[in-house]
């Protein structure tokens, strides 16, 4: 059986990571059109630094949980026939030993060179405005899809969504797309869908099974009844 599981911050919330639109529309206080835009960026370059350095400064306190846990086991059970595609900007799923996961929306532990687009592993702060290791130029930004722009990977997702028995969508908000559209382009395909989230999403409706809970339970529970 072949499977893609689509992650956002929900699975990641038990872990102590914010999600981000569960409070007040706010991330950690700032407006998205701030933080999360070219053009936020390009106002005041500092800010956004400072945000982004915060945030992956924030991962050394956070550990994975058991729902991260629970699809490393599924991947060691199907291999290749597991696909994470996550939106998440972390590193739990990693940490948990997940190793085919696609980050559509980027990753805090890399930088990407506005000068020649290389993307470079990265662990230190960007608001040093070091140099890319790849072309020497002082143009590293966040390695973070922000609005406005095209996420990674599309072709490979897709041809994963088209090939796919069972789409599960785990701790999502169902409200960016392209991500949101996954569930009905599986479904067109012919794939059966599942909905794990703590509240009905905007897209519940879309599923055709829908549970509701915090991941950390959910998640172990649905791979053990798949795999045992
Ligand atoms: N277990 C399961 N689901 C949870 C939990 C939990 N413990 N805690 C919260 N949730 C659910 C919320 O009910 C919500 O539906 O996770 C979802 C989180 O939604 P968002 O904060 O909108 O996160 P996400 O869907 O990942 O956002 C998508 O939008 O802002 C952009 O690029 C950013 O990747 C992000 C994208």
């Amino acid at each position: 059986m072949r499977v893609v599981v689509l992650t956002g911050a929900g699975i990641s919330a038990e872990s102590g990571v914010p999600t981000f639109r569960d409070a007040d529309g706010l991330w950690e206080g700032h407006r998205v059109e701030d933080v999360a835009t070219p053009e936020g960026f390009d106002l005041k370059p500092s800010l956004v630094h400072a945000f982004y350095d915060a945030r992956r400064a924030a991962l050394a306190d956070v550990e994975p949980n058991p729902a991260h846990d629970a699809l490393a086991r599924l991947e060691e059970t199907l291999g290749d026939d597991l696909l994470v595609v996550t939106q998440n900007i972390d590193d739990l799923h990693e940490r948990s030993g997940s190793q085919r996961v696609l980050h559509m929306h980027g990753e805090l532990l890399s930088a990407l060179c506005r000068g020649c687009r290389s993307r470079s592993p990265w662990t230190d702060p960007l608001a040093d405005l070091p140099p890319c290791p790849r072309c020497g130029v002082t143009e590293l930004r966040p390695d973070v899809v922000w609005f406005g722009e095209i996420p990674y990977e599309m072709d490979r997702i897709y041809a994963a969504l088209e090939r796919c028995d069972l789409f599960v969508s785990v701790g999502t908000s169902g409200a960016v797309y392209p991500a949101a559209g996954f569930v009905q382009a599986a479904a067109s395909y012919g794939a059966r869908t599942l909905e794990l989230n703590l509240l009905p999403s905007e897209g519940s409706h879309l599923f055709d099974e829908t549970r509701h809970g915090p991941a950390s339970r959910l998640v172990p529970a649905w791979v053990d009844a798949l795999v045992g």
